[in-house]
């Protein structure tokens, strides 16, 4: 079921031009975007390698928005302390990466973080049953991770709708996040099956246009 609060967009900052990522992240933050998505890849349980803490770091020097790591790396434990330490307001790790998930949700708070588990499109989502009222956050992949501008995968829309309703029967406040292939297309239909955040890369930072019309374009696909 469809969310009563405004829907959150996060930017991605795969998308983004690392040439000039400074001034991406404040066009995004001018443009209104309610936070920055950061894409954390190691090149294991993904094929693909993007940044670490630094960039973290270096992003909150230039923006105030939330940052949000999402940690697409094997034993993120041995991290978290330092995504925490450089500025990520939320860390979300893998349900499939982590053997000790209530332990490594622990430790995200405890590193004064919000901490949110991650499914990717073939994980089911009653893995979550024990750790819902744990978490800040759930987040949806909508492609299979590891690179930005894949086509979104529509049989996800049953799995976020059966996760709203779980969150829903909890009373949970967590939010409901989807990533990958989100767009003006793609968006209604995870707004109407209860997603609350809407991560999105290519239809912000590589639309073609600015990053203000893209997300203009992208929120006017959701309003009614
Ligand atoms: C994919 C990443 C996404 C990616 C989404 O592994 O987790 O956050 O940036 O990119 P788009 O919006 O281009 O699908
Ligand atoms: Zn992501």
């Amino acid at each position: 079921m469809k969310t009563s609060a405004p829907i959150q967009i996060a930017a991605s900052i795969l998308a983004a031009d690392f040439a000039r990522l400074g001034e991406q992240a404040t066009e995004a933050e001018a443009a209104g975007v309610d936070a920055l998505h950061i894409d954390v890849m190691d090149g294991r349980f993904v094929s693909n390698i993007t940044v670490g803490p630094a960039v973290v770091a270096a992003l909150r020097r230039v923006t105030g928005l939330p940052l949000v790591t999402h940690l697409m790396i094997l034993e993120p434990e041995r991290f978290i302390a330092h995504f925490a330490s450089s500025g990520s307001n939320s860390i979300l790790v893998h349900q499939e990466t982590c053997p000790h998930l209530h332990r490594t949700i622990q430790q995200i708070k405890s590193a004064g973080a919000r901490a949110g588990v991650v499914l990717n499109p073939a994980t089911p989502a009653a893995c979550l049953e024990d750790i819902l009222d744990d978490i800040d956050s759930v987040l949806v992949m909508t492609v299979d991770p590891g690179f930005g501008g894949q086509a979104f995968i529509p049989g996800t829309v049953r799995k976020i709708a059966r996760i709203r309703q779980m969150l829903d029967e909890r009373r949970s406040s967590a939010t409901l996040q989807v990533d990958g292939g989100i767009s003006a297309e793609t968006a209604p239909l995870v707004v109407a099956a209860g997603a609350s955040v809407l991560v999105a890369g290519s239809s912000i930072f590589g639309a073609g246009t600015r990053v203000d019309q893209a997300l203009a374009k992208l929120r006017k696909s959701i309003e009614a």
